[in-house]
């Protein structure tokens, strides 16, 4: 019995599965730092342990999200063979966990910003890798910058979501971001949906995180999330475990946001359809 409350302490409440079309969301933002990874990381888990069969694309050469999964070995096939060579993403992706998949990033991604340029399909190479693919949800995690990747992020979605970590340069870089949006819908995914800027790491008792976020919901209306993630030291600390936050601390506010912020997504992306240009 006692095994069993504690068993239950340890799983956090999952809401159930719903009818969904297939969605692939990039977490982008030009701006290193903002909590791109973290919420790649923690969403792509949450739709997993909902029951949706999930990829998560790390399509940045630092690697982050890859070497939560991975042990210190660099698989020997990353998207870089999948970008570069053309091989098959089912050859890369790896299992990590129910209806968890992942497609590892390494640092020789850091050339294809190059490679990719000269080619005249350079800047859709991961729509051609996740063409006819069978994924309820594929979520794209991305560098912290505007270049080949990037847009090859951009053009494979379906849906974006803005991290922005509410601090002093909080606003600096949301018009880059903005911008590249726009060129990508007009140029390249006219189907690319804004679906929401995301308020992380705030920490409410501090007066002008309040202020910084009255900007950001004065500047973006509806198109912000209801749900924030607050700084906390569960969810900063969970990368250095190698975990996700469910695992790490699963009745933790992070876990509740986490869980709070995939619904938030769901229920935009049964509602959605690209509207702001
Ligand atoms: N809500 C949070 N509270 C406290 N720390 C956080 C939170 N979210 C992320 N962090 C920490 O902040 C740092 C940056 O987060 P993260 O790696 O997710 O950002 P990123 O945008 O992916 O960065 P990069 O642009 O370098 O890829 C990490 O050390 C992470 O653990
Ligand atoms: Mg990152």
């Amino acid at each position: 019995m006692a095994k069993k409350a504690k068993r239950k302490q340890n799983t956090p409440r999952m809401p159930r599965k719903r009818p969904l079309k297939p969605i692939t969301v990039a977490f982008s933002h030009l701006k290193g730092g903002v909590g791109k990874t973290t919420a790649a990381i923690n969403v792509s888990n949450c739709f997993a342990r909902m029951g949706y069969k999930t990829l998560l694309v790390d399509m940045d050469p630092q690697s982050s999200s890859s070497e939560m999964f991975l042990d210190q070995n660099q698989p020997e096939k990353t998207l870089y063979h999948v970008l570069y060579e053309e091989v098959p993403l089912a050859e890369v992706t790896q299992n990590i966990s129910d209806n968890l998949y992942l497609a590892p990033a390494s640092i020789d991604m850091a050339m294809l910003e190059n490679r990719l340029r000269e080619r005249v399909d350079g800047y859709h190479m991961l729509q051609i890798a996740l063409e006819k693919n069978d994924y309820d949800c594929v979520i794209i995690d991305t560098p912290p910058s505007i270049g080949v990747l990037t847009s090859n992020a951009l053009i494979a979605s379906s849906h974006l979501v803005i991290p922005v970590q509410v601090g002093y340069f909080a606003l600096k870089g949301i018009e880059n971001i903005m911008q590249t949006y726009q060129t990508i819908r007009q140029r390249a995914n006219p189907k690319l949906s804004l679906l929401g800027v995301l308020i992380t790491m705030i920490d409410d008792r501090l007066t002008f995180a309040r202020d910084i976020k009255g900007d950001v919901s004065d500047l973006f209306g509806d198109i912000m999330f209801k749900t924030v993630i607050h700084r906390s030291v569960r969810l900063e600390e969970s990368p250095a475990y190698r975990k996700n936050i469910f695992d790490h601390a699963p009745r933790s506010r992070g876990s509740e946001e986490f869980i709070q912020l995939t619904q938030e997504i769901i229920e935009r992306c049964r509602n959605s359809s690209p509207t702001h240009s």
